[in-house]
């Protein structure tokens, strides 16, 4: 889709859009973006507006930023910014404000050469957290560590992309925090090179800049013009920051439609269920949802169209995913059956086995000398009711065993019992720490076999997962 350029707009309107922008804290783009969408979510009938002028309407800040969170493809994702070290770092700056607006998470790393440039200090104030800036930092490593910090995004940019990174880079070199994430990294990276464009025409640049191409990383820029060095003019100019939003939506786009999950439909459960006594009391379990929430992730990651069937958790939607909330096991059903057909469906959630017979409408009161007997039902059993449809049955139907004992024994009896494809079993008794915790130690148990992973964190288990059901979906089951 071409960009939009509006040119000469008179003075008073110009005037009006600062002040609207100003009263609401936002840059003039961005205040636009707003009108657009609220104008948009308006007249959804419409469909795309063609006609971009402003609305005489002034909606509220609140209809404003609901309006954005509402549309924003972007919201929830976390970009890793990289800043290496050149004079066009100053652009990053703009770059951090560029991303926030659109409602990106941005973290960035600074090297060594970029902090003679820009400082952590204006980095981390307009990122909102601190930057990055040492491998060998004792307090980033407990807080985010690199490895987290590589692999926690959806995408890393590196802008301005120095000939000493793009060199690191095609190397493997990893000698500081910057090449030891990309490195590391196993998401889209992005490189917006800027340098004297006699360096950009180095036989040695060439060289790397075909190595990192061939290594699938995506490119935006450089451009021409007046270089750094005065009189200099050429190629070497970093992209424009509103050029590498956009290089870097379309990196996306592309994602989403050459993952491995491209053109598949996922459902995952996740989260426990609550099972109501009483107006203020229920029936609930441990369950976080981290594990289920990592799966959903990391099938979107991968391409997947993804429903998450959520129960109540403490933890944000995860990105590129269509979440429902759910609070009963009767409520996980059909909002399931409601998402169906699907490509592979994933029953990471804890669901409440039993609820009350009856909800009482009115709070149970103490009774003096008695305790309420509260007589419980079974609840359906989701996991059981898809793998068992006789129609629309997902082809890939992937199961979770929670165990405090005899784990791979219970987890067979349950593949046969609930007529899944695969059950992952895990240890949930105390002492693993599995439950709400964020490491897992799962065995794949399917009709042919029991695989034992080791143990690691609840989203390299979910990557691996999604790794496994890709080669299933393509065929190498
Ligand atoms: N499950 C489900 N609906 C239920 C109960 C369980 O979809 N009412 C799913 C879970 O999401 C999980 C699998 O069934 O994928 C096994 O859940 P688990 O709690 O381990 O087993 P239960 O069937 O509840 O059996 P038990 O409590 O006896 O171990």
């Amino acid at each position: 889709m071409p960009s939009l350029t509006i040119r000469n707009i008179d003075e008073a309107l110009k005037r009006q859009l600062r002040l609207r922008a100003a009263h609401h804290g936002h840059s003039v783009e961005e205040e636009i973006r707003q009108m657009l969408r609220s104008m948009a979510a308006a007249n959804p009938a419409d469909g795309p507006s063609h006609s971009a002028g402003p609305t005489a309407r002034s909606p509220s800040p609140a209809a404003t930023s609901r309006s954005a969170t509402a549309t924003s493809p972007s919201s929830g994702k976390q970009v890793l910014l990289i800043i290496g070290g050149g004079i066009a770092a100053y652009k990053s700056l703009d770059l951090i404000r560029r991303l926030r607006e659109r409602g990106f998470a941005v973290r960035c790393i600074l090297t060594a050469a970029a902090q003679h440039f820009v400082t952590p200090f204006s980095v981390g104030a307009l990122c909102g957290q601190r930057a990055f800036t040492d491998l060998f930092d004792p307090m980033s490593e407990f807080d985010v560590g690199h490895i987290r910090l590589a692999r926690d995004s959806d995408i890393v940019i590196v802008a301005p992309a120095t000939a000493d990174l793009m060199a690191k880079m095609a190397h493997g070199l990893a000698d500081d925090l910057a090449s030891a994430v990309l490195l590391a990294t196993d998401k889209p990276i992005l490189l917006a090179p800027a340098m004297n464009r006699f360096m950009w025409e180095h036989r040695a640049t060439r060289h790397n800049f075909a190595q990192l191409m061939a290594d699938g990383v995506s490119v935006v820029g450089p451009n021409e013009g007046e270089m750094a060095e005065s009189g200099e003019h050429g190629i070497g100019r970093m992209a424009e920051p509103l050029e590498i939003v956009a290089a870097m939506e379309s990196a996306f786009a592309r994602n989403a439609a050459t993952g491995p999950l491209a053109g598949k439909r996922i459902i995952v459960t996740s989260g426990p269920t609550h099972e109501p006594i009483d107006p203020v009391r229920f029936i609930a379990n441990r369950s976080s949802g981290k594990q289920g929430h990592a799966i959903a992730e990391a099938a979107a990651a991968a391409g997947a169209d993804v429903i998450l069937v959520s129960g109540p958790v403490h933890l944000p939607d995860p990105p590129g995913v269509k979440t429902t909330k759910i609070e009963t096991a009767r409520e996980m059903l059909t909002a399931v059956e409601a998402a169906l057909p699907a490509d592979a469906a994933i029953f990471a959630a804890a669901v409440g086995d039993w609820r009350t017979a009856d909800t009482a409408r009115q709070k149970i009161k103490k009774i003096a000398g008695g305790t309420p007997q509260l007589a419980l039902v079974e609840n359906p059993d989701v996991l059981a009711s898809v793998a068992r449809a006789k129609s629309k049955r997902p082809k890939l139907v992937v199961g979770f065993a929670a165990e405090t004992e005899h784990v791979v024994e219970n987890a067979q009896k349950k593949l046969a019992s609930k007529g899944c494809d695969w059950i992952m079993a895990n240890d949930v008794s105390s002492e693993s720490g599995v439950m709400g915790g964020d490491q897992n130690a799962v065995h794949l148990v399917s009709h042919s076999g029991v695989e034992s992973w080791p143990p690691q964190s609840k989203d390299e288990v979910a990557r691996h997962l999604i790794a496994r059901i890709a080669a299933a979906l393509a065929g190498e089951k």
